[in-house]
């Protein structure tokens, strides 16, 4: 029996406390660990045999992935991938409900959904293992956070002996629970069922409410319009992983991400295609492409990587960082806790840095002196960092030129 997989992508118009990275790419393809964000779903999906087509479901434009798809292509030949773009954004239900004959098309049996944006161990093959077990309707990736994260998220009352949903609340307001949504699914088919009685009964609605324009009908929030009534009725469960899971909401949670994934990748796959071999300069894990060119005496990791072309120099220091394609590190400069876009020049003796955050931290905000300020420094495209000058704390937006020390500020 085959089964399908949906990617939510959103769209460029969502995505936006990814600024300023997402300036210059799409959130969804920009790269942790060395590859795309979508890509480690992607690899994910690889595990369930019974997959043979994966949607990606968004409003961003066309063009945005055509690449990726070619490449995504060659990597991931078991399955055929394809990008349908929502006229407008419709929701994380409202893109299903729209593209839902492209998605019934072969009469898939089960059908996974995933938010793009999260970053975890994707434990796809148990939540296959309970949907098949409890015989259900629809399975939900669960996972715990400390409790003054839980608000931010779809936060989940189960039956801890059933493991059955019996309330799901969306970014409650008081406290009711801090095991919550991953942005995980599993549904079977029925899902459409529950999708229309949703649409329904919001077109009730707008006939009561003439002032509710008709293309507002039409955008579905799975969490609000559709998990809350699947918790009402049966068949609804959640599969609670004690892997890792994380969102990659703000810019800055790119770096406890590709942390994550590194770890992961060290962990299966010590052989892995460019994850460097521990030695005197490199702590484990780090991932330096190819092309890219390292000093023997620079010192990297733990949890960095290095994109395409990029160039660090001898006795450069980089730790917790992200180097996209064509960066570079001169001499004896130091990057911690930070990412550089595409094109940054970080000058010879500059300390470029960000604070320790753990990936438990759901928040990349922290507080210096009372001020609120973002643990990741990041230097967005083109940046140039001058010789000996120090930044800590600091976003800066493209194509600046930083010539005296900095801190705790958003350089526009
Ligand atoms: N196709 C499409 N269309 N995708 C969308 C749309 C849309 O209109 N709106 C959002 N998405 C995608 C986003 O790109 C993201 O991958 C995912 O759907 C969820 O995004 P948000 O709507 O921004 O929700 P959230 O991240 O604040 O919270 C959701 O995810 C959490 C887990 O990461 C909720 O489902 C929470 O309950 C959940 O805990």
């Amino acid at each position: 029996m085959s089964s399908k997989a949906i990617i939510l992508v959103g769209g460029g118009t969502r995505g936006t406390r990814f600024r300023p990275l997402s300036l210059d790419i799409p959130k969804v393809l920009f790269p942790v660990a060395g590859r795309p964000i979508i890509s480690h779903a992607l690899s994910a999906l690889t595990t369930v045999p019974s997959i043979k087509e994966v949607l990606l479901i968004g409003f961003y434009d066309d063009s945005v992935f055509k690449d990726f798809l070619a490449e995504a292509s060659r990597e991931f030949p078991q399955f055929s991938i394809k990008y349908l773009r929502e006229y407008r954004a419709l929701g994380t239900a409202g893109g299903l409900y729209h593209f839902r004959d492209a998605i019934l098309k072969g009469h898939p049996y089960r059908l996974f959904v995933i938010h793009a944006d999260v970053c975890s161990s994707f434990p796809l093959a148990e939540m296959l293992s309970m949907f098949e077990e409890k015989e259900a309707k629809a399975v939900i990736l669960g996972t715990r956070v400390e409790p003054q994260f839980a608000s931010n998220f779809g936060c989940i009352v189960m039956d801890s002996a059933t493991k059955k949903v019996i309330h799901y609340v969306e970014k409650p307001e008081s406290h009711i629970s801090n095991l919550i949504n991953g942005g995980v699914y599993l549904f079977d088919r029925s899902i459409f069922d529950v999708i229309a009685a949703a649409r329904n009964a919001r077109a009730e609605q707008a006939r009561d409410d003439p002032s509710e324009d008709e293309d507002a009908q039409e955008v579905l929030r799975l969490e609000q319009d559709i998990l809350v009534r699947l918790a009402q009725a049966d068949g609804f469960y959640v599969y609670e992983t004690r892997g890792f899971w994380r969102q990659i909401k703000t810019a800055g949670s790119a770096v406890p991400a590709n942390a994550l994934y590194l770890q992961k990748l060290f962990q299966t796959d010590i052989d892995a295609p460019h994850l460097a071999r521990a030695s005197a300069t490199i702590v484990p894990p780090v991932y330096i492409d190819p092309t890219a060119s390292v000093d023997p005496t620079a010192k990297l990791g733990p949890n960095v990587s290095v994109g395409p072309r990029a160039r660090v120099g001898a006795g450069a220091r980089v730790k917790e960082a992200i180097l996209l394609e064509d960066t570079e590190v001169k001499h004896d400069a130091c990057v911690l806790y930070s990412i550089l876009a595409r094109g940054v020049k970080v000058g010879a003796w500059a300390r470029v840095e960000g604070s320790h955050i753990t990936p438990a931290d759901h928040s990349t905000v922290i507080f210096k002196n009372g001020v609120r300020v973002q643990s990741v420094s990041i230097l967005a495209q083109d940046v140039v960092v001058g010789d000996e000058v120090r930044i800590q704390n600091c976003v800066v937006l493209p194509h600046k030129e930083i010539k005296s020390d900095v801190e705790n500020e958003v350089i526009m």
